[in-house]
């Protein structure tokens, strides 16, 4: 096994295709964020698994992404379907090098003191526990022996506190924390970092930016505009790749600048 951070694995990683062989699996990615991300890694040669609640929009979105994606249900707190996807994945592919925990979930709006234990326990199943079950499973079917990447979907909400997602802030910060422990404990062989979107045009954010809202939003960001799911696509192949060798533990801000201006959302 050659670490990922050794200084064997120094050299050039080159501008593209610093993915080629190499198989990754993103959870969530029927849309939004995560199938933006299955086609930044499989535009660097990778081949992608992609996972939703339901298999058939798995399928439906690896077939609308064209070669070199393929879809499968699992929901992500599922263990047996995990388990399942992750032995599918090394059983059809021969490997698993990148990990992308991008399922997430919002169901607790309003004061955190409103918040009943269900809703509690929902948001922190899909948004902390499923990354550390994934990991876990990826780690042990194959990184852990050959060496592999870890990246997590945070939020810059894991960073501020904002009236109304108080539980879903608190899921990703400990998103972020939980990255840095991963990323020590999982060194040499298995990088672990993640990336902090901002208001990314996606479903799960609709209320931060459909209609008039937009415009206040795109004010509120030094660069000018709310996110497209691309911009973090590209963010999240960085950190998969061979560019991000020497980086573990840390977590990426891809926000446009929002969390430097007044007001961040
Ligand atoms: N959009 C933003 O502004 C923003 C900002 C910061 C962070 N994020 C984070 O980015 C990630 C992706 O969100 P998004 O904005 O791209 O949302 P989205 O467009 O609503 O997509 C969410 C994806 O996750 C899947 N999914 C939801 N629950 C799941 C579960 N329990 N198991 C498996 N798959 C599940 C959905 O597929 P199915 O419905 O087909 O299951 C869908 O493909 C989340 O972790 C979110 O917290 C988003």
């Amino acid at each position: 096994m050659t670490p990922t951070g050794s200084p064997e694995a120094a050299g050039n990683p080159g501008p593209a295709g610093s993915l080629e062989g190499k198989v990754a699996l993103v959870t969530g990615a029927s849309r939004g964020i995560g199938l933006a991300a299955a086609a930044a890694l499989r535009d660097q040669g990778a081949r992608v698994v992609i996972t939703s609640r339901s298999e058939e929009r798995a399928k439906e979105a690896a077939a609308e992404l064209g070669g070199a994606i393929e879809g499968f249900g699992a929901h992500a707190t599922d263990e047996a379907a995990a388990r399942a996807c992750v032995e599918h994945t090394v059983a059809t592919y021969g490997r698993l090098d990148v990990l992308v925990n991008n399922a997430g979930t919002n169901p607790a709006y309003g004061p955190v003191i409103d918040q009943d234990h269900a809703r509690f326990t929902k948001t922190m199943d899909v948004n902390l526990w499923a990354p550390i079950l994934w990991t876990s499973l990826a780690v042990r079917a194959w990184m852990g022996e050959h060496g592999g990447s870890v990246v997590n979907t945070a939020s810059i909400g894991g960073y501020s506190v904002a009236a109304d997602v108080g539980v879903y802030h608190v899921s990703k910060a400990a998103l972020i924390h939980l990255t840095k422990q991963l990323a020590l404990e999982l060194a040499p062989a298995v990088r672990v970092n993640a990336i902090a979107p901002g208001v990314v045009r996606t479903r799960l954010a609709e209320a931060l930016w459909q209609g008039e809202r937009e415009t206040k939003v795109a004010a509120a960001t030094p660069l000018g505009r709310i996110g497209e799911p691309e911009d973090i696509g590209a963010a999240v192949a960085f950190l998969a790749g061979d560019a991000a060798r020497w980086i573990t533990g840390e977590t990426l801000v891809v926000d446009g600048g929002q969390l430097l201006g007044p007001g961040a959302v």
